[in-house]
């Protein structure tokens, strides 16, 4: 039976071989392992593609936000408003700086609603996690007014959407910072894990470069609090920094691939597709997800026929008792988790895949 990959690394690594052997090389004649001139290098790529003046590379996408949350001052007694959908790291940041995180309900696009944010606020609240869910950004003009109204810090946690924008306006540079992932399978993706902030704010960049090296700053020695150990490493800063170079093209990769299965699909009733008509809003498909009527049904015959579907996430965080969260009633998000079903969707999957999944797809429809 034909298979379907989710992802490809080996066909990536194919593709651009010889510049990351290159950068490999590099790193090992040089040994230069901790904090070095290809940390630098990627860090100055990264806050100019961004927009921003700053970054500062992390361990993960989880440290950015928790190191965003601190350098806000969030801790004990604080409220942070965080989307009801949305990967756990979002969240468990916001409890493990000791603040309460309350929950919002998602809109059709995945991403928070805007709507009923106000209703969420208290004289508690401090902050908002504003999360760029597949590669869409939530509504960032109508946020940032809210939070100007009251009062309240934006991050941005965009671990899912390098390279999406607002009239132009990059995510990640709106926000206090920008929180980013490069998980492998993200679309700037290293090899382990990585992550990053981005942001205009000097003391935050200061916080952050000092915490992620358990609170040292390296040119005194001074430690100015109790840090991590936390900052992304060189190797991989050097492999991160040779793929940054390929996502303009991989990013219009990801919309003709979106653009093929709009077409291939956009006639199947059941099927609500992942276009949004938001003039402005760009969406870089990190992820293709779609939500069908069938949910596991749907999912299961795609992965019966050889395709590699995630379906993130039937059980919503907040129902993991072990997290001691608050559900409040979020029902876009329990539909979602009925119906969500993300297609393979990478720069390495070929054009006869693509029809695979569509034939697939549609014959589950009997199309
Ligand atoms: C929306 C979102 N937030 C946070 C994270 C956490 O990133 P990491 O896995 O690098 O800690 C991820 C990625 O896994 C994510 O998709």
């Amino acid at each position: 039976m034909r298979k379907v990959r989710f992802v490809e690394p080996i066909k990536v690594y194919r593709m651009i071989k010889e510049e990351l052997d290159s950068a490999y090389f590099d790193v090992m004649s040089k040994g230069e392992l901790i904090d070095r001139s290809h940390l630098r290098s990627f860090e100055e790529n990264l806050a100019n593609y961004v927009g921003t003046k700053y970054a500062v590379g992390l361990n993960s996408g989880y440290d950015a936000l928790h190191m965003s949350l601190r350098a806000a001052g969030i801790g004990s007694g604080d409220e942070v408003i965080v989307p009801a959908h949305t990967f756990v790291a979002t969240c468990s940041a916001v409890v493990i700086v000791n603040a309460t995180p309350v929950l919002v309900d998602v809109a059709k696009d995945f991403n928070i609603d805007v709507d009923k944010i106000e209703a969420a606020v208290t004289p508690r609240t401090k902050a908002i996690i504003a999360v760029h869910l597949s590669g869409y950004m939530a509504d960032m003009p109508r946020i940032m007014r809210i939070a100007e109204k009251h009062d309240l810090v934006v991050i941005e946690d965009a671990c899912q959407s390098l390279g999406s924008n607002i009239d132009g306006k990059m995510a990640g540079s709106i926000g206090l910072t920008g929180c980013w992932s490069f998980y492998p399978f993200k679309i700037l993706g290293g090899y382990g894990d990585g992550g990053a902030i981005t942001t205009n704010d000097p003391e935050v960049a200061i916080f952050a470069r000092r915490m992620r090296f358990n609170g040292e700053d390296r040119e005194t020695g001074e430690y100015h609090g109790h840090g991590f150990t936390c900052l992304l490493d060189n190797l991989q800063a050097a492999f991160l920094d040779v793929k940054l170079r390929h996502l303009p093209a991989w990013i219009e990769r990801r919309k003709a691939i979106a653009e093929m299965y709009r077409q291939g699909l956009s006639d199947l009733p059941d099927l609500l597709l992942p276009h949004y008509d938001k003039p402005g809003f760009d969406h870089v498909y990190q992820n293709y997800t779609l939500r069908a009527n069938q949910g596991d049904e749907f999912s299961e015959y795609l992965k019966k026929n050889g395709i590699e579907v995630l379906t993130q996430f039937r059980k919503p965080y907040y129902r993991h008792e072990a997290l001691k969260l608050v559900d409040r009633g979020f029902p876009e998000t329990e539909a979602i988790s009925r119906e969500v079903c993300s297609l393979p969707m990478n720069v390495e999957i070929s054009v006869e895949e693509i029809e695979y999944v569509i034939q697939t797809t549609r014959a589950f429809y009997g199309r």
